[in-house]
């Protein structure tokens, strides 16, 4: 087995574990917490849940970086960047951009804080902003996967 083959195996199972994750977030635990969970309390037990989630996805996003930049270079595909037909080599690095700056910069030095401070203000009209944020990122994930493997197996021309 070559080196790009484990690197690619690397990326995908980062990205199940990573894009797993935000669908789970998305389409189980925050409806849940919104039809069962009183307004006031939503919040701090989402912050409980996704903390913990969020702590792995740091990793998963490292990994899925690095082994991608890596299958890159190797490949020899950087010039695949000027070309509109592999759009979805764009999407994943803005995909990977946009997560990466949530959970590395955002996060910790003003989201959490602006989120909370919404929160005591608005808890029921907050959670329902951060559900939209995650459906949206969620949506625009599964456009990228799609994209990435028919493009990786030259489905896409
Ligand atoms: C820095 C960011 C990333 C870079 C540089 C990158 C790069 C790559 C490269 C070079 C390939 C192999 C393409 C080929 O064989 O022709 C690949 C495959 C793939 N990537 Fe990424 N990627 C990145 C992030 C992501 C993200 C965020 C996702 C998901 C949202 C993703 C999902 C996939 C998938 C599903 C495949 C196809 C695997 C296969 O079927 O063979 N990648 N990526």
């Amino acid at each position: 087995m070559d080196e790009i083959s484990i690197a690619r195996a690397v990326h995908v199972l980062a990205v199940v574990h990573w894009i797993g994750g935000v669908s789970l977030v998305t389409l189980v635990l925050l409806p849940s917490l919104m039809q069962s969970i009183p307004a006031a309390e939503r919040l701090n037990l989402f912050e409980r849940i996704e903390g913990r989630f969020a702590r792995q996805a740091k990793i998963s996003t490292v990994l899925a970086g690095l082994t991608g930049f890596y299958m890159t270079q190797r490949l020899d595909a950087w010039d695949r960047l000027s070309e509109p037909s592999f759009w979805w080599m764009h999407a994943m690095i803005a995909v990977w951009a946009i997560f990466t700056f949530v959970l590395f910069i955002a996060e910790p030095l003003f989201l959490h804080r602006w989120v909370r401070d919404r929160a005591m203000r608005d808890p029921e009209g907050t959670l329902l902003l951060v559900w939209r944020m995650h459906v949206l990122l969620l949506s625009v994930s599964f456009v990228t996967v799609a994209g990435a493997v028919l493009g990786a197996h030259g489905a896409l021309g």
